[in-house]
């Protein structure tokens, strides 16, 4: 099996700032009760003209042109998303017709809620050695939420949790290490009915990431013969701070490793490693031959862990552009 390097990143983040003050205007909570429960101070949600759609477009735009890849080099497109502009065509049908990609590639949205970007990344890799050729070695992967819209704005304990955003990333075929793990335990704890609300065991949920979280990063260095100490980031989904903080101890690890950004963006489901992927990027913070794990976990209930390297031409194009 060949591996998968990250080769460039992008995002597409929702205009509309929704603070917890704002929150606490609309249902019985405070800044004080959200913050120290989830880490979370803000969200964004999409203003008038945007949605999950648009916002997946973006992130893809803005990954390609990091990348300085010609549209014709994609080899596939997946969305990991459960809340796309429509049912059909896809999201990831939607970022094709827009950026011009090839038509005899395969091109579909994929979900498993929150663990969908990790997923996206293995399922585009064994796509690209099925169908793809030598000429497109490159898989666009994007992670797209529009969870504004699936939410009880009364219900406070999910509606202070959640928020919109889309993340995107390239993936090259290569020889360098590459790890994934992947599961699920089909489970209520996470319902979201078509059109919404969703509803949640918000304890169940912790007691399920606490213990996946850790077992899908141990399951995947050991497939890399790697180590903690090997990586240079741990990107988790950012559910919420407190999982990461239970996670960091229990592995005994160096939290400075694990990335977080839930304080801004909440909990953007499939959208969340994308999203920090890109900004540990854009921080430069991120650099060509480091070590990286993802780890998603959430809805379904599935987990996905995956360890790779970054490429040499990291955001290439847009480093010259600097
Ligand atoms: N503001 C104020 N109080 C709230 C509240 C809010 N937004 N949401 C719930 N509460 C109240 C509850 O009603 C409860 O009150 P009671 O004791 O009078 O009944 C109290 O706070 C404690 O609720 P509880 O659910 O036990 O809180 P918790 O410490 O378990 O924290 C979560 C709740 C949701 C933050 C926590 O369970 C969690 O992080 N779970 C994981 C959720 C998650 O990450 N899901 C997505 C995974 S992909």
């Amino acid at each position: 099996m060949k591996g998968f390097q990250l080769i460039a990143t992008g995002a597409g983040i929702p205009s509309r700032v929704v603070t917890n003050d704002d929150l606490s205007r609309i249902v019985d909570t405070s800044d004080e009760w959200i913050t120290t429960r989830t880490g979370i101070k803000q969200r964004r949600f999409c203003a008038e003209g945007e949605d999950g759609g648009s916002l997946s477009i973006a992130a893809a735009r803005q990954a390609l042109e990091n990348s300085g890849l010609d549209p014709a080099q994609i080899g596939c497109v997946i969305c990991a998303t459960i809340a796309g502009r429509y049912l059909s065509p896809s999201n990831a049908c939607l970022i094709q017709m827009e950026l011009g990609l090839p038509q005899d590639i395969p091109v579909l949205d994929l979900n498993a809620a929150c663990s969908g970007f990790v997923y996206a990344t293995a399922a585009a890799r064994g796509l690209l050695e099925g169908c793809g050729s030598d000429s497109r070695p490159y898989a666009l992967i994007v992670g797209c939420e529009q969870l504004s819209v699936l939410m009880d704005m009364t219900d406070r304990s999910t509606c202070v949790l959640f928020g919109d955003a889309a993340g995107a990333a390239i993936f090259r075929l290569c020889d360098t290490p590459f790890a994934v793990d992947l599961g699920a335990r089909g489970d209520m704890a996470i319902t979201v009915p078509k059109g919404g609300p969703i509803q949640m065991d918000g304890s169940a949920v912790f007691r399920f990431a606490v213990d996946a979280l850790p077992r899908s990063l141990h399951a995947v260095l050991e497939k890399t013969n790697q180590t903690l100490d090997d990586l240079d980031w741990v990107v988790c989904h950012q559910a919420n701070s407190r999982i990461i903080d239970h996670c960091v101890k229990k592995l005994k690890a160096d939290p400075a490793k694990f990335y977080k950004n839930m304080d801004r963006y909440g909990n953007t489901s499939a959208a969340s490693v994308p999203v920090a992927l890109h900004e540990l990027a854009e921080q430069g913070r991120l650099q060509p031959g480091m070590h990286v794990a993802c780890v998603g976990f959430g809805g379904g209930l599935t987990w996905g862990g995956m360890a790779f390297t970054v490429g040499e031409t990291l955001n290439a194009h847009r480093a010259e552009q600097r």
